[in-house]
């Protein structure tokens, strides 16, 4: 094939394209909340390379760790060996998780421990089916692919995707258009339905849902949704399974999503914030469960093997108890969100301002494509965010945990002055932000 019709990237590199890029950024270095190019140019990482840095960039701790890690031990095969990396991992996991979850298996991506969590739940119900709600992104591998609902491309052209998976109504208020109640009353009735007319209880293995929606719109479940979730799990011997891959690891204010509203899931899918960059993912789960699941039946070479990982995470727990890293994520989106519902009474386009601690979603009403170019108007000023929503129509705050007062504050002003450029102030027009995303609401107040 000649190079010019070769399979190029579009920086001509020979990467495959498949992989979209948010910018042309090329950091070379990282400390806490920044990214540095090579020409020391200073970018405010708010996107935390999608809740991977809960610790920052480069955080000393964990690289000293990784380093130590590294000089004595890479790698010890978990099915030959048993490392004390792993086991001082298991320990310091069980000192932040519920202790009725102190069973884990370890694994090295997201997909891979949404994965495990559909299979331990099947092996230990031998139920076939799993209820997942919609707008949930679980992953890009088979079967995480057929849990995730968040948007067609992740699915697209990838068909026929593994069966066994029911879709449920995901609590999303304001898209439904109705308070918290009504909406929690009617997709616990919708799932009641679900259970009499496509999985029957004892087919269903496991209700897995993400306790803040992530890449679907940045929509934290209300709590009765989730005692609803428990009770039928209950009723029904069903396995509730909160997948925390981007809500875990003091991203919500708390270690653990799950800790906002006392409910207590069986299974705990983690990822992300766990190895602040290094690939490490894994399930916390009731013993009583993987007591069920038969010795050999999953597994992976990776996995609870390659000791740097290991350590990595190990330093992460340690760095966030030492630094109270979950109560700064608390106090920082306590302002964070202060700002942000101040810019939404400027700014009429903004329909929602909602969140926990440092996950925190601003809904853009109107106009399909607003919330993209305050995004795009944002990283022109080297503030990086990201939207997520079904229409991208939702900007997404998930700075490091680590952020000051300071950052919150410039990147408060970065986004007001997005705003200006591209959206119509309160005084043009006053009428209700509350509007179906990606329909234009009433009034006609407009973006320029
Ligand atoms: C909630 C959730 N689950 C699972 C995944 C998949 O994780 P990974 O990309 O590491 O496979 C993601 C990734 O964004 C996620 O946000």
């Amino acid at each position: 094939m000649a190079p010019e019709t070769a399979n190029a990237s579009p920086t001509g590199s020979h990467l495959a394209p498949v992989w979209s890029r948010l910018t042309q950024l090329r950091p070379v270095r990282g400390e806490g909340a920044y990214l540095f190019d090579e020409a020391g140019t200073a970018y405010l990482d708010f996107t935390s390379g999608i809740g991977v840095a809960n610790t920052g960039h480069a955080h000393p701790r964990v690289v000293e760790a990784i380093q130590r890690q590294a000089a004595e031990l890479l790698f010890a095969q978990v099915n030959i060996v048993l490392s004390p990396a792993l086991e001082r991992l298991a320990d310091a996991l069980a000192t932040v998780v519920h202790p009725e979850l102190g069973s884990f298996f370890f694994s090295n991506s997201g997909a891979e421990a949404v994965e495990a969590a559909v299979k331990l739940a099947r092996h230990a119900t031998l139920r076939p089916n799993v209820v997942v709600f919609q707008g949930s992104f679980h992953g890009r591998t088979g079967q995480a692919m057929a849990l995730t609902t968040s948007k067609t491309v992740y699915r697209h052209r990838y068909q026929p995707l593994p069966a066994g998976v029911v879709v449920a109504p995901f609590p999303y208020a304001y898209r439904y258009g109705w308070d918290d109640d009504t909406t929690v009353d009617f997709c616990l009735r919708e799932l009641e339905l679900i259970l009499k007319s496509q999985t029957a209880p004892d087919e269903t293995a496991a209700f897995i849902i993400e306790p803040v929606l992530g890449e679907g719109g940045y929509v934290p479940a209300p709590k009765r949704f989730l005692e609803g979730l428990r009770r039928l799990a209950d009723q029904h011997g069903i396995v509730l399974v909160f997948d925390e891959v981007q809500t875990g690891f003091g991203r919500t204010g708390k270690f653990f999503a799950y800790e906002h509203h006392g409910v207590l899931p069986d299974v705990v899918i983690l990822a992300k914030g766990l190895g602040s960059g290094l690939p490490i993912s894994g399930i916390a789960a009731r013993p009583e469960l993987t007591a069920k699941w038969e010795k050999g039946t999953h597994g992976g070479t990776y996995g609870g093997g390659s000791t740097v990982p290991l350590a990595a995470a190990r330093a992460t727990i340690d760095a966030l108890i030492a630094e109270d890293l979950p109560g700064n994520a608390a106090r920082m989106g306590e302002r964070l969100i202060a700002g942000l519902r101040e810019l939404q009474r400027q700014y009429p386009v903004i329909g929602d301002v909602r969140g926990l601690g440092l996950m925190i979603g601003v809904e853009f009403a109107g106009e399909a494509g607003v919330a993209k170019r305050v995004q795009q108007a944002c990283l022109a000023e080297n503030l990086l965010l990201l939207t997520c929503g079904v229409d991208d129509q939702v900007v997404r705050w998930i700075p490091p945990l680590v952020v000051g007062e300071a950052e919150i504050d410039a990147a408060l002003a970065v986004f007001r002055r997005a705003l200006a450029a591209n959206a119509a102030p309160a005084a043009v027009e006053q009428r209700g932000a509350r509007a179906v995303a990606g329909v234009v609401s009433s009034g006609g107040r407009g973006e320029r």
